[in-house]
């Protein structure tokens, strides 16, 4: 099969993608193109299709037994990141990412306690911690979009003088940015955690999903890790958000506090996602290489069309992930409201706000990742070539109506 054939970017029509109703394609009027929400327009990999297919016949649709999803990581991790120790013993399956993250919290950390966060970030992040009665502290990424340690340290430094508790929640891979966090910056936060006595929670929901040219470190493989515990799922790499299931993983000095975590937890999951998880970390990897290669593609055409239509847009381009971050500060759009949305999803203001109603595409407001967000605008690319360059087009035609 040829490699235009084999894109999984370019097998549904548009007309195809409408017929959907999951977030992406449901929050908007149909004339516009969305690029917001973290969901892929792509088929499912063939062999997860193939299993969903299967348990749809038997009515295998009972309670997750939640076997089989640590294996299928562990032997994922092990030939693609070189992680041949994960512990698969010190594991717990999860509903989801942000689930798991606050049921951690809660057995990490007392009401109260700080959640350093590197902004800008996933927006959720600032959600689902206070509503877990925790406070966030923000340690600004370097404006190359990097990890600032010095900055973090001086976080934790403050957070631990006032006589609260603190983690640091990492984003490894980082949204919105793309930034893949190298070893040596993994290195030196884990040894301010360790100095500082301070856990750090990795989100890696991402971690399948590097471009070439970067390699993804995944946080428990780093010097001095062993206080951390890691989070992952099939639901960014394959699409498969739909589909309840995550995992996490807990590092050597984490894992009492993994294990108690209540076992309710053991019932979230849904077995569909358990199982369409595990499949695609076995037998997803051929599907995965042509999905990133189409993003690869896609992340070069977003550069040239950012180049001929957004002269006054600036990026740079990300190492994994499938988000552009674009920096529209030059438009001079201001945000018209601060009506205390902030990190709402749908809050769409700015310049955002500016390509929802003059271009109809949909994007992410940067100003609900926190600091250093604001002016810009978060980009899902994706999506086919032809979404993609009618998207851009659209919103070059819109940001030339401003009079500069
Ligand atoms: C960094 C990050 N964490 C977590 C999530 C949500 O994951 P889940 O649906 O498993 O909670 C996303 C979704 O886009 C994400 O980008």
């Amino acid at each position: 099969m040829s490699k235009a054939r084999r894109n999984p970017l370019e097998q549904l029509s548009l007309e195809q993608l409408r017929r959907r109703t999951s977030q992406k394609w449901s929050a908007h009027s149909s004339d516009l193109l969305p690029l917001w929400v973290a969901e892929m327009d792509v088929p499912l990999a063939p062999p997860v299709a193939d299993a969903l297919r299967n348990a749809i016949d038997i009515g295998d649709t009972g309670y997750a037994a939640r076997r089989g999803y640590a294996e299928a990581v562990a032997c994922f991790a092990s030939t693609r990141w070189n992680w041949s120790d994960l512990p698969v013993a010190d594991t717990r399956v999860l509903p989801d990412v942000m689930t798991g993250i606050v049921e951690v919290l809660r057995v990490s950390t007392e009401p109260g306690d700080a959640v350093i966060v590197t902004t800008p970030v996933y927006a959720p992040f600032f959600s689902y911690v206070s509503h877990a009665d925790r406070i966030i502290v923000e340690a600004p990424l370097t404006s190359a979009g990097r990890l600032d340690i010095d900055s973090i340290g001086e976080a934790i430094a403050r957070v631990q003088s006032s006589g609260r508790r603190c983690v640091v929640l990492l984003c490894n891979p980082h949204n919105p940015t793309g930034t893949v966090h190298t070893r040596s910056e993994l290195e030196s936060l884990a040894r301010v955690a360790r100095d500082a006595g301070v856990r750090v929670l990795s989100d890696e929901i991402h971690g399948p999903l590097v471009l070439p040219g970067a390699t993804f470190i995944p946080y428990l493989t780093v010097d001095n890790s062993e206080n951390a515990i890691a989070f992952t799922s099939a639901s960014k790499g394959w699409n498969l958000a739909g589909l309840k299931a995550a995992i996490a993983i807990a590092g050597s000095d984490a894992t009492e506090d993994l294990r108690s975590v209540p076992a309710e937890i053991d019932y979230a999951p849904s077995h569909l996602g358990v199982m369409s998880h595990s499949v695609a970390f076995e037998q997803g990897t051929a599907w995965l290489d042509d999905l990133l290669a189409g993003l690869d593609a896609n992340r070069t055409l977003l550069g040239d069309l950012i180049r001929d239509h957004l002269p006054h847009v600036s990026w740079i381009p990300p190492e994994g992930t499938y988000l552009a971050w674009l920096d529209c500060r030059r438009m001079g759009v201001e945000r018209a409201t601060d009506n205390g949305t902030f990190a709402v999803a749908t809050d769409i203001d700015g310049p955002a706000k500016l390509f929802h109603d003059r271009a109809r595409v949909a994007l992410n407001s940067g100003h609900i990742f926190g600091l250093g967000g604001e002016g810009f605008v978060r980009l899902n690319f994706a999506t086919s070539r032809t979404v993609l360059t009618t998207a851009l087009t659209r919103m070059g035609a819109a940001a030339a109506t401003l009079a500069y």
